[in-house]
């Protein structure tokens, strides 16, 4: 059996959407007369190909395989037809197969021929072997690998983003040799914004592992290494929310596009699975890596540590916020062992296994919206920035001297849920784009645990016509409006924030979440800071790199004082966020 699994794992990272399979055929004497491995989808499963290599002198044997023959039709025949013709007396396996189609039912048929099965044999390394496969099976989306290269200080680049080199040769070219062990690679719109990578495994896997970029906006350079298909197939995943133009764009050149229902890991894991993926590797900035960790995307680490150091308290670390409030809740990872690539060290860790997931909420059948909001993880984005923000509207609220008005990117269920909890009383407006949202926002809502009681919360669907925004006010006053800033992008901008400030009590509070519009830098910067001038606050934060740099503290606080507003105080929150509070007037 050692035999079958070394075969086996001779086509690691070829095989998908199939398991890797060893196969040894002993004569009736216990000698070996053949083996075989299976090589890639369509190609001949190790045990009908070993078997077909002895020939007769399987007859009265034994077949070792590292998996339970198949007993259905597939690409091939079964397997368990070509057991049963070849005659061995003994058949040894490894593991069941957890493919649903299979499950036990192969072992069972070559049982019910009379023959001798010993199942179990080796049964843990062949599941390490397959843990991709496996994984992909019982959970529906490939098994993720995420590697990062880090300095000693724990930096991932330097503070004006540059990333390449930070490992050495020698680690450099094991990762490639991991890439070939892949079916994707994954990298998101920032990566590629800021490095230009070529994510091939540069010529150790044929075909190269698929390269993946997920970008919510597809505000992506024009010229990119990825876009060369000569070397390697690329495929842009986005959301809803892809711009227009980059749709145009990427399809003049060529370049596939793979639509979700919503910009997500898990979305994006989904989508490969159905496409035959095994395994991905994130190869992604700290923004997406924390989002597949999230969302369990992950269930192993490499990390390359590198003899440099990269200070700066604005450089980047490998992970954007992971929603932790409680370092009992901070995931341990099980150590898989440390060792030398040239100068540098790489350190492999596993995760627990995923959660079983939670149950949905019942979604309107054929209702694609309702799925991809079902599918996006409104719980824990930005939970750190929001539940600050969620502090600050409630103390304004406590002292009856302010109301807020908040606009989030990720959803109503987040900020509502977090409001309720900390303020019961509070009563809160949610504005959206889509009923189908709405009605999943509230669901969720209502399945909070602890349940949200005390709290009275409205959606309503955007644009509204003023007759609507004229009972809404009439109902109010609202102690907070929660809105999803792309309905900033989707609407006029003119509309969007007349109807805030219709809505708004005075003193009110904005915050704007991952402004992407207008395209042009310049005018983004003067709409944020006509808003700045004539909004009592205005807390920004994922924003581009290049316009936080533009837009900095001292400007913001500048504007803010031409407002007359003293008391607020302006903070960088790492490079990509800003944060401005304070008591509000
Ligand atoms: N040292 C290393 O190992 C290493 C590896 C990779 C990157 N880096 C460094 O990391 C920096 C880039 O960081 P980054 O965080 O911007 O890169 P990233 O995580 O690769 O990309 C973030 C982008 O992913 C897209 N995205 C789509 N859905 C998302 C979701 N649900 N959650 C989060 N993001 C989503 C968005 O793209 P759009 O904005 O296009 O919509 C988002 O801006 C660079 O300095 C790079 O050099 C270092």
């Amino acid at each position: 059996m050692d035999r079958a699994l070394r075969l086996a794992a001779l086509a690691d990272g070829g095989t998908s959407p199939n398991p890797l399979v060893g196969a040894v055929v002993l004569d009736a004497r216990g000698q070996l007369v053949a083996e075989g491995f299976h090589r890639r989808a369509g190609e001949p499963h190790a045990e009908a190909l070993a078997l077909a290599r002895a020939g007769d002198r399987a007859r009265g044997g034994t077949l070792f395989v590292t998996l339970e023959p198949c007993c259905h039709h597939g690409r091939t025949p079964p397997c368990t037809d070509a057991v049963l013709a070849a005659a061995p007396a003994r058949v040894v396996v490894a593991m069941a197969d957890p493919d649903p189609r299979v499950a036990g039912r192969g072992l069972e048929r070559l049982r019910a021929a009379g023959l001798t099965v010993v199942e179990g044999v080796r049964r843990p390394e062949a599941l390490r072997l397959n843990s991709a496969f496996v994984h992909r099976v019982q959970q529906g989306r490939p098994e993720g690998w995420l590697k990062w290269a880090a300095s000693a200080d724990g930096r991932t680049a330097l503070p004006n983003g540059a990333s390449q080199w930070i490992s050495g040769a020698p680690a450099r070219d094991w990762v490639h040799g991991l890439r070939s062990r892949c079916d994707a690679v994954i990298i998101g719109g920032g990566t590629l914004r800021a490095d230009d990578p070529l994510l091939t495994s540069r010529g150790r896997r044929d075909p190269e592992p698929l390269r993946v970029v997920l970008s919510r906006h597809l505000d992506l350079p024009r010229q990119a290494q990825l876009w060369d298909l000569s070397v390697a197939p690329t495929l842009v995943a986005h959301g809803r929310e892809a711009d227009g133009d980059g749709l145009a764009w990427l399809e003049a050149l060529g370049i596939e596009r793979l639509p979700l229902p919503v910009a997500s890991p898990l979305a994006l894991l989904q989508a490969l699975a159905a496409r035959g993926c095994n395994r991905v590797l994130w190869e992604c900035g700290p923004a997406l890596a924390a989002a597949a960790l999230r969302q369990g995307c992950v269930q192993q680490l490499a990390v390359v540590q590198a003899p440099l150091l990269l200070g700066g308290a604005a450089a980047r670390t490998a992970l954007g916020d992971l929603g932790l409030e409680d370092l009992a809740a901070a995931p341990r990872l099980q150590d898989l062992g440390l060792t030398s690539l040239g100068h540098d060290r790489l350190w492999r860790l596993a995760l627990p296994s995923p959660p079983p997931r939670r149950p949905e909420p019942e979604l309107m059948e054929g209702d694609e919206q309702a799925a991809a909001y079902a599918a996006a993880d409104f719980s824990v984005e930005d939970g750190a920035l929001v539940d600050r923000f969620a502090v600050l509207a409630g103390e304004a609220w406590g002292d009856g001297q302010g109301r807020a008005v908040l606009d989030l990117g990720c959803g109503p269920g987040n900020i509502c849920e977090r409001l309720a909890r900390r303020w019961p009383a509070a009563r809160v407006l949610g504005l959206d784009g889509a009923a189908a949202m709405l009605a999943i926002a509230e669901e969720r809502r209502c399945r909070a645990d602890p349940p949200l009681v005390g709290l009275a919360y409205r959606q309503v669907t955007f644009p509204l016509d003023p007759m609507a925004t004229a009972s809404l006010k009439a109902e109010g006053p609202w102690d907070g409006v929660v809105s999803n800033s792309v309905l900033h992008h989707l609407h006029e901008p003119a509309v969007f924030w007349q109807t805030l400030r219709d809505l708004a009590p005075p003193g009110a509070l904005l915050l704007l979440r991952d402004l992407r519009r207008p395209a042009d830098e310049d005018q983004r910067r003067a709409l944020v800071q006509r808003h700045a001038a004539s909004a009592p606050a205005v807390l920004r934060h994922d924003f581009a790199a290049s316009l936080a740099a533009a837009f900095t503290p001292a400007e913001v606080e500048a504007q803010l004082l031409r407002a007359g507003l003293t008391g607020l105080q302006v903070r960088p929150l790492g490079d990509r966020h800003l944060e401005v509070w304070g008591p509000l007037p």
